[in-house]
């Protein structure tokens, strides 16, 4: 894996685009270490993200609480501000990325043996295991070392092209899988914690924090979803679930907070019509949230 190591707090702005002659430098380091030479897979991996710039993931420590959505209006609100952005699903068991996009029957182009990505609105990439599964209702029971060959192969074989910021939308939990797949993902600037204002999920949002720092991975920030809901008839917010939790958990544990997303049912009917709230609704309260969020994230990536 080639990660560069330093403190958690600095390491997002020391990233920088992986090439061959890092490849080959960490190859020679660890043969004088005597620890086992990078194979060819390690190398296909750091081609496919080669020409990456920022690859942002977004974990949650508890199912359901909206990293997709997060995820989703994120990229998108990346591709609204001129990035050239891409978004990575790899949930194997959920994957919904492309429903939420409008792309559930978008065809698979390949070319050179690469898969390439189909594009949503504003030219955003995107790329879903549900684009390899052969059918859409079919749950996956693979056991763990299947599902981690599927993920590798699934990463090194996607043509990227140039790209400014990947949002990588992880399955729910911190266990042995999302582990693997950090490993596996090497040059990620940091995580975007996704979190619900209630204890329970605050309580695994901590989770999550400690997991970035097992894996070595910088945390971006949190973000408190469903915060609060805002009625659809007379636009007051009414906090159903508490709020400020997210906030507390940050500052608490010395991380950035960047931002609240209410609970408005927009979200859930743009989730279902494939087209993203910050599409669909740009001045929504939570479409504005996503692109605030989206703007913290670039400054702390970017430096
Ligand atoms: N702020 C919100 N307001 C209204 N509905 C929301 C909001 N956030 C998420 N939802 C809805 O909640 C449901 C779950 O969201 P989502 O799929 O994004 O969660 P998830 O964390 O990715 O789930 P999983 O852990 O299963 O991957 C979806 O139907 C989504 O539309
Ligand atoms: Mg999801």
């Amino acid at each position: 894996m080639f990660t560069v190591k330093s403190s958690a707090r600095t390491r997002a702005h020391d990233r920088r685009t992986i090439t061959l002659f890092d490849a080959v430098r960490w190859c020679t380091d660890n043969m004088a270490k005597g620890k086992p030479m990078i194979s060819e897979g390690d190398l296909k991996l750091s081609a496919s993200l080669g020409r990456i710039k920022h690859v942002i993931i977004v974990i949650s420590g508890k199912g359901g609480v909206g990293k997709s959505t997060v995820s989703s209006n994120l990229a998108m609100s990346l591709s609204m501000k001129g990035f050239r952005a891409g978004i990575m699903d790899v949930d194997i068991h959920g994957p919904n990325i492309p429903k939420m996009l409008g792309l559930e029957d978008a065809p698979l182009a390949v070319r050179d043996g690469k898969l390439l990505p189909p594009e949503a609105a504003n030219g955003l990439k995107v790329m879903s295991m549900a684009f390899l599964l052969p059918e859409k209702d079919s749950p996956v029971v693979w056991r763990g070392p299947m599902k981690m060959s599927a993920i590798r192969q699934f990463l090194e074989d996607v043509d990227w092209g140039e790209l400014d910021h990947l949002v990588i939308d992880m399955p729910p939990g911190t266990g042995d899988e999302a582990l693997s797949i950090v490993q596996l993902i090497p040059k990620a600037d940091g995580m975007v914690v996704v979190t619900t204002p209630q204890d329970v999920a605050l309580l695994d949002s901590r989770k999550s924090v400690v997991f970035g720092a097992t894996a070595n991975i910088p945390i971006i920030g949190v973000v408190e979803n469903m915060s609060g809901f805002i009625c659809p008839h007379c636009g007051e917010c009414a906090d159903i679930f508490k709020s400020g939790g997210g906030e507390r958990t940050a500052t608490e544990m010395g991380i950035q907070f960047l931002g609240r997303v209410p609970i408005e049912p927009k979200i859930t009917e743009s989730g279902d019509s494939g087209v993203p709230v910050v599409v669909s609704s740009p001045d929504s309260a939570s479409a504005k949230a996503f692109m605030d969020i989206a703007d913290k994230i670039v400054r702390t990536v970017m430096g």
